[in-house]
């Protein structure tokens, strides 16, 4: 009897080390961690910025657990519906191109796009850009304005795979302007005292706003999302972010 309960609780023991049975899922995160001050790479290799904030102050709000994962920017919707992604936080303007393939959370944050020259350069206006090299960051929504003013198949459209590199060929005169989101060229811009660029803003560029992205039909995670997320606006977690990120 004794040795038929120890080999019980031994057992047990091993049944619980295998499969906690209450262990709560851990939600992997894709984010191109190349697009300060949303997403970057700390020393550690960490994920940091807004865009991890907010996600990490969601899960807890909402309860639940989440890491995030750098994941390049091409093939991060794709790593969403194959499922090595449970969540997309990457500063995602959200289209409706995209959601016809992806599920979105409420916007949690308002952008647009903005231009990046020289600081010598002639160029004052989006327009000025029709027949000029413009680098973009490859399919985003910056490629998207660019290919409506010079045509999708425009040779003239430099396509990175990053933001940054697209603005190091700026700055190294590989193309004339480039064309991204405003809170991204304006830290740049910002922490790059030598780099030589000013910013112009063109009326015409839309407002966009960024959603956190699930898999199409993923509504239990985008429900607890979209809770975490009205609850962190609601009790002040989310305007301390913003403020640390962006002031005012
Ligand atoms: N907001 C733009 C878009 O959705 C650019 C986002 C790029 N994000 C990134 N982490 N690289 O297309």
């Amino acid at each position: 009897m004794k040795q038929f309960s120890l080999m019980a609780g031994l057992l047990c023991a091993g049944l619980m080390l295998n499969a906690p049975a209450h262990a709560a899922k851990t939600y992997q995160v894709g984010t191109d961690a190349a697009y300060a001050p949303f997403e970057s790479l700390n020393s550690k290799k960490e994920v940091v910025g807004f865009d991890a904030e907010v996600i990490q102050a969601i899960a807890k709000k909402s309860g639940i657990q989440v890491k995030l994962v750098n994941t390049p920017w091409e093939g991060i919707f794709e790593a969403l519906k194959n499922g090595e992604r449970d969540i997309v936080i990457s500063a995602v303007t959200i289209t409706p191109e995209r959601k016809q393939s992806l599920d979105f959370s409420e916007p949690y944050f308002e952008a647009k796009q903005l231009i990046a020259v020289a600081n010598n350069s002639k160029i004052s206006k989006f327009t000025d850009l029709k027949t000029l090299k413009v680098g973009v960051q490859t399919g985003t929504t910056g490629d998207e304005v660019v290919q409506k003013l010079q045509g999708k198949t425009s040779p003239n459209i430099k396509r990175y795979e990053s933001t940054p590199l697209a603005i190091k060929e700026l700055q190294s005169g590989g193309v004339d302007a480039v064309v991204a989101d405003n809170g991204v060229v304006v830290n740049y811009v910002a922490n790059n005292a030598s780099s030589k660029l000013k910013t112009i803003d063109d009326a015409t560029f839309a407002k966009e706003f960024y959603g956190i992205a699930v898999k199409k039909g993923n509504k239990d995670l985008l429900d607890k999302l979209n809770k975490g997320l009205a609850g962190i606006k609601a009790d002040g977690t989310y305007d301390k972010i913003y403020k640390k990120y962006f002031g005012k």
